[in-house]
């Protein structure tokens, strides 16, 4: 069963205030057929992260990436750890989530690029889901190593790695990673807000 519609999805998720579907039904599926996505298909996820606010409107996010039928595809795939290889090898493409450190126009630190970066992966994430593909971050991937691999300069931070491609059938991932193929819930309300001063437990 691919979870890609909104009465499949309340199955696992139940907000408590009425939100948009669009929200609600992006998820992290690991499971892909491995085929290549259409190009236009791709460069309309990028758009959609273009479009993230920045403080200043820097847009400190930039994006490096690989469709499995390239000649970059065996560079990026080999970033990856070993578990999310596992399922990754049936991505249409990998693609590197950077920040610029600093604000291009007067070269100080821009406190909020990873912030901004994590905006536009966000954008990316839920303009996929509303064309029925499969955009999946990750930490689990050599930062060094895709640093020095592909050739990143130091101004510039390394945020996530993200598998796109189509969906496929749990049935279809190794038998470990069935069990997870669904849609997470979340922490309530009470526990991630609070009126006024800090008061949280830890
Ligand atoms: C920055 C970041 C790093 C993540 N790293 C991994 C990873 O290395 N491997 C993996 O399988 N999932 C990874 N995930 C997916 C999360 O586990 C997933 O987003 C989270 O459990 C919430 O589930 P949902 O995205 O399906 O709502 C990552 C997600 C984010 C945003």
């Amino acid at each position: 069963m691919i979870y890609n519609n909104l009465e499949d999805v309340k199955k696992f998720r139940n907000p408590e205030f009425e939100i948009s579907p669009t929200i609600l039904k992006r998820w992290s599926p690991r499971s892909m057929t491995g085929e290549a996505i259409d190009k236009n298909e791709l460069m309309s996820l990028f758009e959609a992260a273009k479009w993230a606010p920045s403080s200043y409107n820097e847009q400190p996010w930039r994006f490096l990436y690989a469709t499995k039928d390239s000649s970059n595809w065996q560079l990026f795939f080999e970033l990856m750890g070993e578990f999310n290889q596992g399922w990754t090898k049936n991505s249409a493409a990998l693609v590197l989530v950077i920040s610029r450190n600093n604000f291009a126009y007067n070269d100080k630190p821009n406190v909020n690029h990873s912030f901004d970066a994590g905006s536009a992966w966000e954008n990316l994430a839920l303009e996929a889901s509303e064309k029925g593909l499969v955009a999946h971050a990750m930490a689990g991937f050599d930062a060094e190593k895709a640093r020095v691999d592909l050739k990143i300069p130091e101004h510039y931070s390394i945020e996530a790695m993200i598998a796109i491609g189509k969906p496929a059938k749990k049935e279809d991932l190794p038998e470990g990673l069935q069990e997870n193929e669904k849609p997470s819930d979340r922490k309530k309300l009470s526990e991630i807000i609070k009126e006024g001063v800090f008061s949280f437990d830890n």
